[in-house]
């Protein structure tokens, strides 16, 4: 795992106008300006980007980023709302799927989408496990493990009534990634934004909470996914081309909304 915050924010002081953008919009109050000019209090800042994002000029530089790639923004706001309030809506968990290998750069973009969600502290700790060689060996070993469970009986497990076939967990889809990270809100907050990605892509996706429970109460499991011992694996993620078409969107309860 690569350790987090340890680049540093580089300023050509030269380029500044003094306009102040950056000084207002830094979350580590790291910035200020003397005699027109930016300056920077400490070298320990979250590397959040924004002084970088909000300049008018080139001032800022981050040594240990890639910055080649970076485009202008779009903004969200430009998208239809309402078509987006309903793409989320038309989301479904996905368990059928056809047998049709998925482009590398379709999942290099849903990668992207994990890698630019929000972490805590900005501290881009999550830990993305893509199963490709092991991924059968990896499935056939979880579905041993709770088949034995099921012969052992487990109290109050949805699994003790579903039939668990060899493809139980995986549902026979090409690309499985799990996620993990040391803070687990991290890796769950990645996970959305890829389903949303994938979707997009015109993929299925399912978490597979089955998979979850195999990893937390087998160590041999553990072992074969090989996780740094402080990360916490947060979403095991199914992704394959549908073969299944939804024609209406599903009702759900109300929100549970307290105005206090
Ligand atoms: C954290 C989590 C774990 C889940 N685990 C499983 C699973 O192991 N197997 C499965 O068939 N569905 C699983 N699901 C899918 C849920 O059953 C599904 O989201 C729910 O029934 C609502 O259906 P929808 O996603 O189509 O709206 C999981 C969903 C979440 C969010
Ligand atoms: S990266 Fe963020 S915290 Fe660091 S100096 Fe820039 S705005 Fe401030
Ligand atoms: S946003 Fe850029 S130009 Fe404006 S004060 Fe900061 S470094 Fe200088």
């Amino acid at each position: 795992m690569r350790e987090a915050n340890k680049n540093i924010v580089l300023i050509d002081s030269e380029k500044c106008i003094g306009c102040g953008s950056c000084v207002r919009d830094c979350v580590g109050e790291h910035l200020y300006l003397d005699g027109g000019v930016v300056r920077a209090k400490t070298d320990s800042c979250p590397e959040c980007g924004h002084c970088y994002a909000v300049c008018p000029n080139e001032v800022f530089s981050f040594i240990g980023y890639d910055t080649s790639e970076t485009l202008c923004p779009i903004k969200l706001s430009d998208l239809d709302p309402e078509i987006l309030l309903t793409g989320i809506k038309s989301r479904r968990s996905c368990r059928q799927y056809r047998n049709e290998p998925i482009p590398d750069d379709v999942v290099k973009m849903i990668v992207e989408a994990g890698r630019y969600a929000p972490t805590a502290s900005n501290k881009q700790d999550v830990h993305f496990s893509i199963l490709k060689e092991k991924k059968d060996e990896i499935e056939k070993t979880a579905v041993e493990f709770l088949r034995a469970k099921k012969a052992q009986g487990a109290n109050g497990q949805t699994f003790m009534i579903r039939t668990i076939t060899d493809s139980f967990l995986f549902k026979g889809a090409p690309l499985v990634i799990l996620l993990s990270s040391v803070n687990p809100l991290d890796a769950g907050i990645a996970s959305g934004y890829m389903e949303l990605m994938a979707n997009s892509l015109g993929l299925g996706v399912l978490y597979s909470g089955y998979f979850q429970y195999v990893f937390a109460n087998c160590p041999e499991l553990r072992e074969m996914i090989e996780l740094p011992e402080e990360e916490s694996l947060v979403s095991c993620m199914v992704f394959g081309y549908p073969d299944v078409e939804y024609r209406r969107i599903v009702p759900r309860y109300e929100a549970n909304v307290t105005l206090l």
